[in-house]
């Protein structure tokens, strides 16, 4: 059985890994890159439009960035993400970006084996993470060239494959490729072990004498609770369990054990719920594959009631398209204001998002009566929400003035975003984010972590990045490799400091 006998996950004893990544979407697989070796400098004939910043990064030019200080370097930059060292990456990849200028990176990426920290990650399917699950017809959020990882241009890969190229944007299925692509001609596919599954995750507690065990069937240890009178201590390494599925369909259970492990999962696995009563009814979905299904098996045809539509994102706004194009009446509720500025419609180039134009513009117009037979099968109500659904089909919307309505509809659609799903951490790792004992998303609760180490506040040697830490967009998530990247290195560094010290190298590598 050579596949077995590769395979890190079913060593005996069990492998213990300096770094485990859970999640092999952009952020695992942007980790996975610096990890590798792979280390930005300043290029030698880049000139960084921020003078400021310039002058900082040519202080210390023979140096890397995850070499330097990273507080130092990212002071008084101001940019769309509340993660500093995100703001400070994006800036040095994408120059100037928000104010529409297209200035190249001034950064030249070097391959540094000596840099190379082992790791693995993990994921349920390919290289790409949920980019694969997601419909292919529909347009990605970002321009094509702000989902790029370092060290290969999207435009370029995307030419390469397309025939024609009308649009600046990426569909989910050339994203989801490229990732896949990018992982191979980096040649950082090794450290990746895909359809995996995380079951559990813990740091299992231990007495001060108890000798280091790093047996898996060893549960006891695990289950013993924090005994203040024995000074049970947490053991320093995680313990990962899980299963990977073979090519034919079987199960293969596995546990290791991380000095490090980083929370890369993103947030697209649960989708938000309303929590309001009847929600759980079979004529309301939370996914917009079920629409499509439902229109596309020709349910939703003829003379119907309309399909209520909650939600005023881009997900919603693809499904108001959907119905839109197949004639089927629609009442679409949200809660925001139409002039909330931070609707996202607002923050999308008209040109380049014709149709999510068209949405709004079709929001807008029914409350301007005057326009409202623009479009017959389409009715906006901002400013409300579900108050209930029934179980005769008939769902109760409020103004946020108190106006009520009862409303007869032969779907309901809930579309109004996604939580990260944590369920194999102690308590879905609520303990971890800003807001105690609540869920962790990505604008509400994100996980709580020191700026520029994206370590979590609450527990050390667990690090989180991307939309766990609030950065939705992907040109954001790479700040948080770097960050990452660094304190492991520094830890790496100390360890190494503190043996040859002692004299010792027991350490396990
Ligand atoms: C870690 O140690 C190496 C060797 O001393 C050094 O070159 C490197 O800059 C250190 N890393 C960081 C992040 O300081």
């Amino acid at each position: 059985m050579p596949l077995a006998e590769e395979n890190p996950l079913l060593r005996d004893p069990p492998l213990i890994l300096p770094v485990v990544i859970i999640g092999n979407g952009p952020s695992g697989i942007c980790l996975s890159y610096m990890l590798s070796g792979y280390r930005p400098y300043l290029s030698p004939e880049a000139l960084h439009p921020n003078r400021i910043l310039h002058s900082k990064l040519e202080e210390a030019r023979h140096l890397s960035i995850p070499e330097q200080d990273l507080e130092y370097l990212s002071e008084g930059l101001e940019g769309r993400s509340s993660n500093p060292v995100a703001v400070l990456f994006d800036t040095l990849l994408h120059p100037n970006a928000d104010f529409g200028y297209d200035y190249p990176s001034v950064l030249q990426w070097k391959l540094e084996q000596e840099h190379y920290i082992p790791h693995i990650v993990l994921g349920k399917g390919p290289p790409g993470g949920a980019w694969h699950d997601m419909e292919g017809s529909i347009l990605t959020l970002s321009l094509g060239d702000w989902m790029e990882l370092p060290g290969l241009k999207f435009k370029d890969w995307v030419m390469g494959k397309r025939r024609n190229i009308k649009s600046d944007r990426a569909t989910p299925a050339e994203v989801a490729s490229y990732y896949k692509h990018y992982v191979k001609v980096m040649g950082i596919q090794r450290n990746f072990i895909d359809h995996t599954y995380i079951t559990s995750v813990v740091r299992p507690y231990r007495e001060p004498d108890d000798s280091v065990s790093h047996d898996c069937e060893d549960v006891s240890c695990e289950e013993t609770p924090i005994d203040k009178e024995k000074k049970a201590v947490p053991k320093k390494n995680w313990k990962v369990h899980g299963y990977r599925r073979a090519a034919d369909g079987s199960h293969q259970a596995f546990c290791l054990f991380a000095e490090s492990l980083v929370l890369a999962t993103g947030t697209f696995d649960a989708p938000a719920r309303l929590e309001v009563h009847g929600e759980h009814l079979s004529y309301v979905s939370h996914s917009i594959a079920e629409f499509e299904e439902a229109v596309g098996k020709g349910r939703l045809s003829g003379e119907v009631d309309p399909v209520l539509i909650v939600g005023a994102g881009l997900t919603a706004a693809d499904a108001v398209l959907c119905a839109h194009n197949n004639n089927i009446p629609v009442i679409h509720a949200f809660r925001r204001r139409l002039n909330d500025p931070s609707l996202i419609f607002k923050q999308l180039p008209i040109k380049l998002y014709p149709e999510y134009h068209k949405v709004y513009h079709m929001m807008c117009t029914q409350v301007s009566s005057a326009a409202s037979n623009l479009y017959p099968t389409y009715k906006s109500y901002p400013e409300h929400f579900v108050l209930s659904f029934k179980p005769d089909m008939k769902c109760v919307l409020q103004s946020t003035s108190g106006l009520k309505k009862i409303l007869k509809i032969s779907m309901a659609l809930v579309l109004i975003g996604s939580h990260p799903n944590l369920f194999f951490l102690k308590e879905q790792g609520r303990s971890l984010g800003h807001h105690h004992n609540q869920p962790i998303s990505c604008k509400g609760n994100p996980v709580e972590i020191d700026p520029y180490t994206y370590e979590s506040c609450k527990e050390p040697n667990l690090f989180a990045l991307g939309p766990l830490v609030g950065d939705n967009f992907i040109r954001f998530l790479k700040g948080g490799a770097l960050a990452i990247t660094r304190c492991l290195e520094l830890k790496q560094n100390k360890t190494r400091h503190q043996i040859v010290e002692s004299g010792s190298d027991d350490r396990v590598s």
